[in-house]
């Protein structure tokens, strides 16, 4: 049994994630700011039967508290050999009124996450000769978004990681990928629409995405499970879009 890791698991894609990867047997561990949503997903997994852990209070972007959270991991389930860096946090600001201390915030939670997650993890993928990685990054860093400039270039970044981390890694048995999702039904989703910043209803883009509905978390979970399998060995470097077509 491997032991995984998901950031952001308490909610949304990380939760769908969550569930995934230990109903297919994975000891599956939760890093979460949100101490409470950690530990419900937790119990959720628990009742179906699986394997779970939750380290709330876990600000991804705080190296320290991912190294404490990580090292909790390891000593109740043993060395992680899947990461899956999924916690994020959005943003919608005209470009001009962006303070430094947003910039900073965004791209501290997007992407210096990724850096500090891989680097507290890789020993243990190292010494085992195996290792999966998966960063999830966004589909709006194909296209670029208005009012995103901070959130796209996090994003950007970690799609620049992946591709660069996953040639550095490859012959340790260590592939790295990223998923991009686009326009997946989550509290995140929902919150941009309540606050009227998508340019129109989930409704009203579902009917314009090419297969006719929004993503569901288990859309992106189900992308996830099969990177983080065996028979993925020889996918690495990859940017796999999971967006309904909206983006090709
Ligand atoms: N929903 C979409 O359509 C969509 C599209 C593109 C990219 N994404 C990306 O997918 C990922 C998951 O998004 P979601 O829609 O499920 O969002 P969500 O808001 O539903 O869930 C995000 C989770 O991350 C956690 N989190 C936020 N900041 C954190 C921090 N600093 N440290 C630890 N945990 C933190 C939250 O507590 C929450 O549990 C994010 O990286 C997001 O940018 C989502």
């Amino acid at each position: 049994m491997k032991t995984a890791i998901v950031t952001g698991g308490g909610s949304g894609i990380g939760r769908a994630i969550a569930h995934r990867l230990a109903a297919d047997g994975h000891r599956t561990a939760i890093l979460d700011l949100d101490t409470e949503a950690a530990d419900r997903v937790t119990q959720e997994i628990r009742s179906a039967g699986h394997e779970a852990m939750a380290v709330g209070g876990t600000d991804v972007s705080d190296r320290k508290l991912v190294n404490a959270a990580i090292d909790t991991v390891r000593e109740q389930f043993g060395p992680v050999s899947v990461l899956v860096n999924n916690a994020g946090m959005t943003g919608f600001d005209n470009f001009l009124r962006i303070e430094d201390d947003l910039w900073e915030r965004i791209l501290a939670v997007n992407l210096n996450s990724v850096f500090y997650c891989c680097q507290a993890i890789v020993p243990d993928m190292i010494e085992a000769g195996w290792g999966r990685i998966v960063n999830i990054s966004s589909s709006s860093a194909h296209s670029g978004q208005q009012y995103m400039t901070h959130y796209v270039a996090a994003k950007s970044g970690v799609i620049g990681l992946t591709k660069s981390l996953a040639l550095e890694l490859g012959r340790s048995g260590i592939t790295v990928n990223t998923i991009p999702p686009g326009f997946v039904d989550t509290p995140m989703l929902r919150n941009s629409e309540s606050q009227g910043l998508l340019g129109g209803s989930v409704d009203h883009h579902a009917e314009r995405t090419p297969v006719r509905r929004a993503g569901k978390p288990e859309d992106i979970a189900a992308a996830c499970a099969f990177l983080v399998s065996e028979e993925a060995g020889y996918v690495t470097g990859q940017v796999i879009g999971v967006n309904g077509g909206r983006n090709t």
